[in-house]
Parts: C-alpha cells; sequence; structure tokens
C-alpha cells in the first residue's frame, strides 16, 4: 500500500464484490465477523428500529456496497428503502443479492439471527421477501458532491443510513464534515442519521488490491455529527481484539455506531 487516497474512479474499476465479501464477511474468517463488527451492526440497528422507535416511509442506505445485512431490521420499519452507491458493479451485486440469484454471497446465517432477534417467528424466506419488496431501487450516489444523488431530485427522506461507506470515500477531515452536511440535505429535519465506521483505520486489502482508509476517532466524529445539526441519541463503541494476521489486511482498532436526529440545517 502507498498510502495514496483510493477516490471513487478507482471504486468503480478496481473495487470487487465478491472480493469484499469474501473478505469481510465470510462467515467463519471474515475479518468483519472475527471481530464482532457484524454483530454489533445487526445488535444497534435491531434497537434503533424496535425500542428507538426508528420509522418512516422511506430510508435512504448509502454506501451499501454488495452486503445487504444492514436492511434486514429497517425494512421492517420503512415503506421504502432507496439502495445508494458510486459504483455500477455494488449496484448491481446488491439487487442481484436481494434477488437471491445463484452465485451470489450466501447471507442466510444473517437473516436467520436477525429474524431470531425480531422474534416474531417470520422464516428466511419471507425475510427475504419482506426486503426485496421494500428496496424499490438503487440510484448512482456520490457523498462527495453537495447534491449526491444528481441528477436524480427526491423530496426529504426520514431516514439516511450509512454503514462503513463515508471513511472510504473521504481523502481528509475537512472533507469528511462536508460530506456530512451534502447526506444531510436528503434528510428531513427531525429524520434520523445512522453512521458506522471502522476507526483508526488506514487501509485495508481485498480482491488484490489495498484501499485506503481515513483515519477516525470516536471524539472527531461525536464533534462533527454535532456540529453538522445532529443531536445525538444513542453512540457506542466496541474494542478490535488484536489478531496480527487481520491486522495486516485491515488496521482499524474499533467500530462505531451512532443513531441521531437532525435539527437542524447547516
Ligand atoms: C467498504 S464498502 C462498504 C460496504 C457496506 N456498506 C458494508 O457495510 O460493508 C464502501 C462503499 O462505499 C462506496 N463509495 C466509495 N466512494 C463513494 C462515494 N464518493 N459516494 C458513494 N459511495 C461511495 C463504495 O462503492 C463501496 O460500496
Amino acid at each position: 500500500m502507498d498510502g495514496e487516497f483510493t477516490g471513487k474512479e478507482i471504486y468503480q474499476d478496481l473495487f470487487s464484490p465478491r472480493g469484499y465479501l469474501d473478505t469481510y464477511y465470510d462467515p467463519k474468517k471474515g475479518i468483519l465477523v472475527t471481530d464482532g463488527f457484524l454483530d454489533f451492526a445487526l445488535r444497534k440497528l435491531h434497537e434503533a428500529f424496535t425500542t428507538r422507535g426508528v420509522k418512516g416511509e422511506v430510508l435512504i442506505d448509502i454506501g451499501h456496497g454488495p452486503t445487504i445485512y444492514q436492511d434486514l431490521s429497517a425494512c421492517e420499519s420503512f415503506k421504502e428503502i432507496i439502495g445508494a452507491d458510486y459504483t455500477d458493479r455494488n449496484r448491481e451485486y446488491y439487487e442481484g443479492a436481494l434477488r437471491n440469484d445463484p452465485g451470489t454471497f450466501d447471507w442466510t446465517g444473517v437473516i436467520k439471527q436477525v429474524c431470531e432477534m425480531e422474534g416474531k417467528g417470520t422464516t428466511v424466506e419471507e425475510k427475504r421477501e419482506k426486503l426485496r419488496n421494500t428496496v424499490k431501487r438503487t440510484v448512482k450516489c456520490d457523498v462527495t458532491k453537495s447534491k449526491p444523488l444528481h441528477p436524480l431530485v427526491l423530496p426529504q427522506v426520514d431516514c439516511v443510513m450509512t454503514l462503513g461507506c463515508l471513511e472510504c470515500a473521504c481523502k481528509d477531515l475537512d472533507t469528511y464534515r462536508d460530506v456530512l452536511k451534502n447526506i444531510s440535505t436528503l434528510l428531513k429535519i427531525g429524520g434520523h442519521l445512522i453512521i458506522t465506521e471502522i476507526l483508526n483505520c488506514t487501509t485495508y486489502y481485498l480482491g488484490g488490491k489495498w484501499f485506503s482508509c481515513l483515519s477516525l476517532s470516536e471524539e472527531f466524529l461525536r464533534n462533527a455529527i454535532t456540529e453538522a445539526g445532529y443531536a445525538i441519541i444513542d453512540l457506542e463503541v466496541i474494542p478490535r481484539p488484536y489478531d496480527k494476521d487481520q491486522y495486516r489486511l485491515c488496521d482499524h482498532d474499533s467500530s462505531f455506531f451512532i443513531l441521531a436526529r437532525k435539527v437542524r440545517d447547516i
């Protein structure tokens, strides 16, 4: 890794959906599985959409990449989810995963886990169908643009959610602050913002290629999100156990979740 910022065009050309899933979400050895991130994210999302009462008409999932785990709880509380990502390949893969196309990554264990957390007796097939019917479309999105969905214009939505995307899309902390403002234009006042990030990460590997990552701290995120016009409802950080081989591939030391309510435009 030469330390250079790998921007959106590199994602478009070189980010491998399957390479990412195999390295980070493999049920046995995926980095974000063994370090506890996936369980953490599923638990926090379940809480947000149940006990914390986050619900509404439309949620935008920004930078979904090839994963669908993040929408499994949300689809019970929103009438419509709009998927939004920069790369064509990730949007295509995500759509294929929603259809459960042959050969796509197998999310069955994760879907089962969410159904068990919800405790309503929903089967894996019912959950798949609910999710498929709730994600009505995917759109191209560039969070670094002041109008991230341009040329598409949408009414402001009830929830903007972005997991593991902004630390990849931003080259420095000033850009991160700007990107928070950009994605806020999509959200109603009173609506909810959900962000997860990995912290203190500089670089990560997948599919034969290193990608840069903006190193973020809890303190920076707390301040930046508050300054962007939000009241924090829930914030939790979990540490990552040390593992030499896994840290070599991705060097974050903890994971961060925040749920916040938009109180003003800035
Ligand atoms: C590490 S993946 C995260 C995937 C998934 N959300 C997860 O939780 O594992 C980062 C995602 O950010 C997207 N991305 C990178 N730059 C972006 C930009 N400028 N605007 C929107 N999405 C971007 C990439 O296409 C990729 O899907």
